[in-house]
């Protein structure tokens, strides 16, 4: 592999399988509870894979993020809820760049991916979005075929493996190879939305990448295709690393294992395990946001 990351990647991925086995009892998460320290600054019992220290946005003079600290953790689903327009979506596209594409964004602060700096003058956010994919609340296929929608990134990278073999691989992972194999020259615009939307995820993961930003992905779906994609999530999260956006705050329950909740004015207020922020939360704003009292 070309792109700067390989050498992070490479190197750390056995380390850190590794070194969550050992040695990491006492930072269990579930220790501060009987401490004073805020949740917001918990150790995550595994691998951080995203470090943000004073991450601020401003779109133009308007402050969409107040400085955030916090750290993700590898090979876990971490849910971001809060209330419509709280930053969430700003704090996911920080990510992997994609508020480059917004003219009057600008990213104060930190952030890192494997302890690379994101907006490192040496980063090429084409590379880092191979490494961190993104799928979108509104399928977005490309008009090509189902073939050329999971291909397409394979293609771009120069990708000398089986083409066909990865886009099969990627179907199936996406838990849309059954409905798809005898069609996979046509349209990708001819699926269902909940098809559309697994073939999205499909193409996100063709290129390998190691986290997977989810922007309300389930938002316009159907209960059947919202369960099938909740379903794939928690498969997802055995290989990738999935940070998630929804306004649902049953399926944050449901699918995540560390919840960051962002209110208005655009602050993490609290970060956590998600079985204590749902049942505990720290934060009497957060708690009446969950519950329901405002939002
Ligand atoms: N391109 C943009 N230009 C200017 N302001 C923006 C832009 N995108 C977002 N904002 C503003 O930044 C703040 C955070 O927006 P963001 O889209 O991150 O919120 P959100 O939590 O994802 O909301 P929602 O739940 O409605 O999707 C809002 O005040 C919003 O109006
Ligand atoms: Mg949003």
């Amino acid at each position: 592999m070309s792109d700067s990351y390989s050498a992070t990647d490479g190197t750390t991925d056995s380390e850190a399988a590794n070194s969550t086995d050992t040695g990491t009892e006492a930072r269990r998460p579930g220790a501060t509870l009987d401490e004073t320290t805020p949740s917001i600054q918990e150790i995550p019992e595994r691998e951080t894979v995203i470090e943000a220290t004073d991450l601020t946005v401003h779109y133009g003079d308007v402050e969409a993020l107040k400085p955030v600290n916090v750290r993700l953790p590898e090979q876990e689903v971490t849910a971001i809820i809060g209330p419509s327009g709280c930053g969430k979506s700003t704090f996911l596209r920080c990510i992997n760049r994609m508020n480059d594409m917004v003219d009057t964004a600008r990213v104060g602060g930190e952030l890192r991916y494997r302890g690379t700096n994101v907006y490192g003058d040496e980063v090429d956010p084409v590379a880092l979005r191979r490494r961190i994919g993104m799928v979108f609340q509104k399928p977005n296929p490309f008009p090509k075929s189902i073939y050329d929608n999971v291909a397409y990134g394979l293609k771009i990278q120069g990708y000398d493996g089986d083409i066909d073999a990865r886009v099969e691989e990627s179907l199936r992972n996406a838990a849309l190879w059954d409905e798809v194999k005898n069609q996979l020259d046509s349209s990708g615009l001819d699926l269902s939305g909940g098809q559309q939307q697994r073939l999205c995820i499909a193409r996100a993961i063709a290129p390998d990448p190691e986290v997977i930003l989810m922007d309300e992905p389930a938002s316009a779906l159907d209960p059947v295709a919202t369960a099938k994609v909740e379903d794939l999530i928690d498969e997802l999260a055995e290989e990738y690393t999935v940070i998630i956006v929804t306004h649902n705050m049953q399926q944050a329950a449901r699918i995540s294992d560390k919840t960051a909740v962002f209110l208005t004015g655009g602050k993490l207020v609290e970060f956590g395990d998600t079985n204590r922020i749902f049942e505990n939360p720290e934060n009497q704003r957060v708690e009446d946001y969950i519950t329901g009292k405002f939002g």
